[in-house]
């Protein structure tokens, strides 16, 4: 396995300033890239997370193809739920669908633990990946409790998150059994992860950002931190999406680096992040190009790349990455050219 510490992505993470910008993006596997499409023909979502073959050749592809500084797992939030037994399935265009959404006691009590044996495949496709990667690093990733228990319980994607809300209200001392069981499954997913030799991971809690910060505070930090604190040895990236008011919080439960959206300015997070915490060192930051700035041609872009560039000197590190993930329409090129700009300059 290789050693790569010094790779540029590592040493931002650290809160170093490496000798150019490293950049990655939040989907860039996946259905804006051609050979993608063409490679996933026939295979359902799920099977293919569980092909070591298949999951190591599409996480290759964006790196082949954009020069990215780090190369993100082909996999998916709700793989640890689907190999520890719960009946769910991704349906195409929709997102994440499960067969019988946790509405009782019983239903939590039933959530399994998940065991390393079950999710073999993907241990097998991080070895093969540490192979072919050379020196640039492979980030891992789970979805967090919060987000995890969205799906389990509005039973697929939710705009309003409202059953997850009144749950976590009217009935607490379930909620907190739920997130028990959730950020148990989460923390071994990603202890597993660790263990076959990711050099990063990424907790996403995609919709912690409809939640104000007290209700995050009391139902949703605990067990966030309780996954982080769990990892050891590699940088935590904490993410989430209009999470410009939670970002100290979620700095609190054990992130090495901050992920940002495009709503919030890097320089007014790292402003928040300091004087939440004026005694820690200065935060590492990683964002926030709006995905949809790689609709807007090459001159707005290098615009919004250089600004955002500018912000991030504010941190003591800066993994430059989208706000949020690609878009599926996404032309392949812009990325690349996007990649380019963030090397291109210091
Ligand atoms: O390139 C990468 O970022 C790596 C792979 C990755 C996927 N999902 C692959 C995927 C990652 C990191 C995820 C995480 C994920 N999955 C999150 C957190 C990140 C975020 O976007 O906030 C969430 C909320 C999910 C749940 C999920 N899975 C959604 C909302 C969808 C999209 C549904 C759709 O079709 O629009 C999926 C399916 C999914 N996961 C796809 C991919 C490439 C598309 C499925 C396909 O290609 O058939």
């Amino acid at each position: 396995m290789n050693d790569n510490t010094e790779a540029p992505l590592l040493v931002a993470a650290r809160g170093g300033r490496p000798s150019r910008t490293p950049v990655w993006f939040m989907r860039q596997a996946g259905r804006s890239l051609p050979e993608y499409r063409k490679l996933r023909e026939g295979t359902a979502m799920l099977d293919a997370c569980m092909d070591p073959e298949m999951v190591c050749e599409i996480t290759m592809q964006p790196v082949r193809r954009h020069d990215v500084d780090g190369a993100i797992l082909f996999s998916d939030i709700v793989v640890p739920l689907k190999a520890a037994g719960i009946d769910l399935d991704i349906v195409p265009g929709t997102g994440p669908v499960v067969a019988k959404p946790i509405a009782t006691v019983s239903d939590v009590n039933a959530i399994p633990e998940l065991h390393e044996e079950q999710v073999r495949p993907v241990v097998e496709a991080i070895g093969l990946l540490n192979a072919e990667l050379g020196d640039v690093p492979l980030i891992g990733f789970a979805g967090a409790p919060f987000t995890l228990a969205s799906y389990l319980v509005e039973g697929g994607p939710s705009k309003n998150h409202e059953r997850t809300k009144a749950l976590m209200h009217g009935n607490p001392e379930m909620w907190h059994a739920l997130l028990d069981r959730l950020a148990a499954i989460t923390a071994e997913f990603l202890r597993v992860q660790v263990n076959a030799g990711v050099k990063a991971v990424q907790l996403f809690d995609s919709w912690a950002g409809a939640l104000s910060e007290r209700d995050y505070r009391e139902f949703v930090l605990p067990h966030s931190t309780r996954v982080l604190q769990s990892i050891h040895g590699v940088p935590r990236i904490h993410f989430g999406v209009g999470t410009g008011e939670l970002l100290p919080a979620m700095r609190e439960a054990g992130a090495d680096v901050v992920g940002v959206d495009w709503r919030t300015p890097l320089d007014v997070a790292v402003e928040r992040l300091r004087k939440a915490a004026p005694d820690l060192p200065l935060p590492v930051v990683q964002g926030n190009l709006d995905p949809a700035l790689l609709f807007a041609g090459l001159p707005a872009l290098e615009r919004e790349i250089d600004r955002i560039k500018r912000e991030g000197e504010a941190a003591a590190g800066h993994i430059f990455n989208l706000g949020h993930g690609v878009l599926p329409d996404t032309d392949p090129d812009m990325i690349t050219r996007a990649v380019e700009m963030v090397h291109k300059t210091r």
